[in-house]
């Protein structure tokens, strides 16, 4: 299989260390939403983009022994690296594929396709959420959580926070993709002749201290390498901005949000 990876945030152990921060700070936000489409005991959930494992290690809880969770991404290095935890904490009812989410093949399989910031990383997120769709039989859900990044904030104002917002904006844009395509999510659910009963929500977690205040400067060194590959900036620029962002982290005073994140499900006819 040739999978052409064109993710903008750096992958493997490193990039799953960060995922695994942004997990925690969104556990609580993320396992009621994943409760909230009725009771999970029991389900096959698929999670497409499935990064570190750490949702779809949440799911396989959630589901149970009679339940099964299906992990796909394209990063070889975080699904193995998936699968090597998943078998340490013993925990039997997940399996994870290395596989492009536009090579999905699943036929009615699920009873929920869920996904959690994949969608602004594709470049045709509508032909990856008709493949979720179809995933799951009828009666079955569709949850996908994705960010608005230009919804972003700080305070006070920040130089370095808002370069770390446009880098990422730029180098998603130039790779042709959308940052902001929470903003777009519902309209893209909607045009899914397949789905039905649509739910909407917008959380957005902000931080004063803690590791949830961290994760704007972790980003932004995740993304340095394709910033400076695209030749946006040179590596002495990029050294700037994240020496400035961590000290604005650092100030007692400040806070950070995540970007805006946007919760869209529905229902397959
Ligand atoms: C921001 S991470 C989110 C991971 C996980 N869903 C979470 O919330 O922790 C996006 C993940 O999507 C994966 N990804 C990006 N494009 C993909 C594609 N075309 N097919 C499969 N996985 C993809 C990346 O490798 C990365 O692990």
């Amino acid at each position: 299989m040739t999978v052409i990876n064109n993710y903008i945030i750096a992958g493997g152990e490193e990039g799953k260390k960060r995922l695994g921060v942004l997990a925690d700070v969104l556990k609580t936000y993320t396992r009621s939403l994943i409760e909230s489409v009725g009771s999970p005991n029991g389900k096959r959930f698929l999670d497409i983009g499935s990064g570190g494992g750490h949702v779809s290690l949440m799911m396989s809880e959630l589901a149970g022994p009679e339940g099964h969770v299906t992990a796909v991404d394209f990063d070889q290095d975080i699904i193995r690296l998936a699968t090597e935890d998943a078998k340490e904490m013993g925990v039997k009812n997940v399996t994870y594929r290395f596989m492009d989410a536009y090579e999905l093949e699943y036929e009615s399989e699920f009873d929920v396709a869920y996904s959690r910031f994949l969608l602004s990383h594709l470049q045709k997120p509508q032909v990856v959420l008709n493949k979720m769709a179809r995933s799951v039989r009828s009666g079955g859900r569709v949850v996908v959580e994705d960010i608005d990044f230009s919804g972003h904030f700080c305070y006070p104002s920040s130089d370095a926070f808002s370069d770390y917002v446009n880098y990422y904006s730029t180098i998603s844009r130039n790779n042709g993709q959308n940052p902001d395509l929470g903003l777009s999510l519902h309209s893209m659910f909607k045009a899914e002749p397949m789905l039905e009963d649509f739910r909407l929500e917008v959380i957005q977690p902000y931080f004063n201290e803690g590791i949830g205040k961290w994760m704007a400067y972790f980003t932004m060194d995740k993304i340095k390498e394709t910033i400076i590959k695209q030749g946006l900036a040179d590596t002495v620029t990029v050294d700037a901005v994240l020496s400035k962002l961590k000290t604005f982290t650092e100030d007692k005073q400040s806070i950070i949000s995540l970007p805006r994140i946007f919760r869209v499900s529905g229902v397959r006819l």
